[in-house]
């Protein structure tokens, strides 16, 4: 096989796991990408830092420009907007393909990103940036892109997810419960961006960027968090017959005649009898309604390590099997502009 050089940059939950993997199941993804996918090195702030995994200390280095020139597939799993932000634009100039979870770099440089990939005729992979481990990137880009997208209701946060279940299934305490989410590696490193809502809002920006072809700012996601939602809220909504999610939605609208779409990320209330309704622990579930294909659901592991390495991983054989065989960008700037209209709070009962 004509060898790859992969160069990681990140090894926090997702990059260690993505590094571990990369090591042990190097002939079998060699064997799928028609390439030999060889690690040239991890950078990192801090090579004594303890990880998840052990890795050999030999392909730790602080610096990560060295590592990047001269590799053909740069995986970004640092978070942040800098360093990433340079480090994936130095790596699309020096002729790589990029693969990242940097859902907040994708969310306000998203397009920066893909103009500077279409011009060097590269890609920029990011199945893992939304939903974890579950498969929405492709299915939105690609499986759906002959229908049309009406509505996507999505619990994209783990965290939030997490601390919503137990507080209705056991009557937990929101800080118990979020201090627990942390130790088990699914909030962010500040995990205001959890409850806040600020991570559920990047990735509903990056969903309804695909399913709508537009390119939708993260300003203009209409946010709100959890931190509000209290013990007697979640009893009142159960005795009526819902339960309470932090749900992105993202619709299709027509405002005064003019099609238009709507992103807002708040708590709504789920019937119990909707799908979207078991969706426990940290586990995420993106229901997507299209024109053609009626309701389809997505479901699985939306946080941790192991489980959002597995969609870098599929990114990474694809970036390998399209940069060998000389392919062309994916076209991700080329989209259209549609109105999005600033949707407040409406108590939705879904
Ligand atoms: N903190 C995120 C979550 C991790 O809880 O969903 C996955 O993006």
């Amino acid at each position: 096989y004509r060898r790859l050089r992969v160069a990681l940059l990140g090894a926090g939950a997702v990059g260690s796991q993505v590094a571990d993997l990369l090591l042990r199941h190097g002939d079998e993804l060699a064997d799928r990408a028609g390439a030999s996918l060889e690690l040239a090195g991890i950078a990192v702030r801090d090579v004594d830092a303890p990880r998840d995994v052990e890795l050999p200390k030999e392909l730790f280095t602080t610096d990560a420009e060295s590592l990047i020139v001269g590799s053909d597939i740069v995986i970004e799993l640092m978070g942040g907007i800098e360093p990433a932000r340079g480090n994936l634009l130095l790596a699309l100039n020096s002729g790589a393909d990029v693969v990242t979870a940097n859902k907040a770099l994708l969310a306000t440089h998203g397009t920066e990103l893909f103009e500077a990939a279409d011009q060097v005729g590269a890609s920029v992979y990011y199945e893992a940036a939304a939903a974890g481990a579950i498969p929405i990137i492709r299915p939105l880009r690609d499986s759906l892109a002959g229908d049309r997208v009406v509505r996507i209701m999505g619990i994209v946060n783990g965290t939030t997810n997490y601390i919503l279940d137990r507080m209705d299934s056991e009557g937990a305490d929101f800080a118990d419960v979020l201090a627990d989410a942390q130790r088990l590696g699914y909030a962010e490193a500040d995990p205001t961006a959890d409850v806040e809502g600020h991570d559920a809002a990047q990735k509903a920006a990056i969903l309804a960027s695909l399913a709508f072809h537009t390119t939708v700012p993260l300003d203009a996601v209409h946010c709100e968090g959890i931190t509000g939602i209290t013990a007697s809220m979640i009893d009142e909504a159960r005795a009526a017959g819902f339960v309470i999610k932090l749900l992105a939605v993202c619709e299709r609208i027509t405002v005064d005649g003019a099609e238009s779409i709507s992103v807002r990320v708040y708590p709504a209330l789920v019937a119990r009898s909707h799908p979207l309704a078991s969706v426990h622990g940290a586990n995420n579930a993106v229901f997507v309604e299209a024109e053609a294909a009626g309701s389809l659901m997505f479901y699985g592991a939306g946080a941790g390590g192991v489980q959002t390495a597995s969609a870098v991983l599929g990114d990474v054989v694809s970036a390998a099997r399209r940069h060998i065989a000389g392919g062309v960008g994916v076209g991700e700037s080329t989209r259209a502009n549609l109105p999005i209209v600033p949707i407040g709070h409406v108590i939705t009962r879904y």
